[in-house]
């Protein structure tokens, strides 16, 4: 453990999220997002739209941050930054900026895991009413990612289940399209499903081997579905949207809880948390709480600005590098693909 409490700037820009947050010890003292519209009349994210937005956020939302937290730059321990994954032309400039700014205070760089952040976002101090015991179960359902992580220590993880295909937040974005939704559609079959029938159209779940996930088949199955109803009704999305909603919502979490309680049964672990973007989603959360009362878990779930991107999380998984001195040099670069696991620590 570190003397003093660090002070931590996180910065997060691995997608098409510009964030930067102030970490004092494990309470957040401010979190900035600025999320990029410009995406939406695409149907998904533009990379290099995604890149030049960044480049505009980047310094207004680290100087917001700042005055939030009341702080000034030379009170910064160390600046936490995302190295991946993500898309290149996005996490160049937070990873350019960040170095930019530790080179030009003299402060230590920590280059962090997008996905270990969401994972100890769970340890933010107002993160939830209580911290998860090691070892715990975390699912992290993000756009990009759907993973089964036994978690051992805050920096010692190992995935024992993946997604063979799309990512759970990637089925929902998809579907979502197809209904005729904006990117990103998920928040939106969520906000629909909750006036719909979850049981009123069956879709058929994927066989997977082990504790892996697929989506791809749901996708095409939903597609197929509409096209055919379309054929006989062209209003049919319209006048059954919220039943659609609520039975595509439905599906993905049943595939999504399967897995989540195989593992747990099989490696006994009772603390079960959820992490990543699609943890916002109230299915998801309904149907943790329901199965964790039912089989005795200990459930945990982030508040809902700590599961979407955002640097807060960063910032804390920073912290934890910076206890153990895990510093990066000047001549780190931005990777799109990083090994999951920690090569030093
Ligand atoms: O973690 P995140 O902010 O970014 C990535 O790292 O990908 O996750 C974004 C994903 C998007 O696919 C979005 O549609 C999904 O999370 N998402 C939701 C909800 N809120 C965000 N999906 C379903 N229901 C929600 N309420
Ligand atoms: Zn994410």
């Amino acid at each position: 453990m570190s003397q003093k409490e660090p002070i931590i700037l996180g910065i997060e820009s691995s997608c098409d999220d510009t964030s930067a947050a102030i970490l004092k010890n494990d309470t957040i003292l401010s979190n900035f997002i600025a999320g990029q519209e410009v995406h939406r009349k695409y149907g998904g994210v533009v990379p290099e739209l995604a890149s030049r937005a960044h480049m505009q956020n980047v310094l207004p939302v680290v100087d917001s941050a700042l005055k939030e937290s009341g702080l000034q730059l030379s009170d910064l321990d160390a600046i936490a930054f995302t190295k991946g994954p993500g898309l290149m032309g996005s996490l160049v400039v937070g990873t350019s900026f960040a170095k930019s700014l530790a080179l030009a205070l003299d402060i230590p760089l920590i280059d962090v895991n997008h996905m270990h952040g969401h994972i100890l976002a769970h340890f933010i101090e107002d993160a939830g009413d209580s911290k998860p015991n090691f070892p715990f179960l975390c699912m992290t359902v993000s756009g990009g990612h759907t993973q089964l992580v036994i978690v051992k220590d805050y920096l010692d993880m190992e995935i024992v289940g993946t997604t063979l295909d799309d990512a759970a937040g990637e089925a929902f974005d998809k579907a979502a399209k197809m209904l005729g939704f904006e990117y990103p559609g998920g928040p939106l079959i969520d906000k629909y499903a909750k006036e719909g029938d979850p049981k009123r159209f069956i879709f058929s779940k994927p066989r997977v081997d082990g504790y892996n996930f697929s989506f791809s088949g749901l996708k095409t199955a939903i597609l197929y579905f509409l096209q055919a109803e379309e054929k006989k009704d062209p209003d049919f999305i319209q006048s059954n949207l919220a039943d659609l909603c609520a039975s595509i919502q439905f599906t993905i979490v049943t595939i999504l809880m399967k897995q989540l309680k195989q593992v747990a049964e099989d490696y006994k672990i009772n603390d079960i948390a959820i992490a990543g973007g699609v943890s916002a989603n109230s299915g998801l959360r309904n149907a943790l709480t329901t199965t964790g009362k039912q089989l005795g878990w200990n459930t945990f779930i982030p508040k809902f600005e700590y599961c979407t991107d955002n640097a807060a999380m960063i910032a804390i998984a920073g912290r934890y590098m910076f206890d153990k001195q895990m510093f990066a040099d000047q001549s780190i670069v931005a990777q799109p693909r990083v090994p999951f696991t920690h090569s030093k620590g």
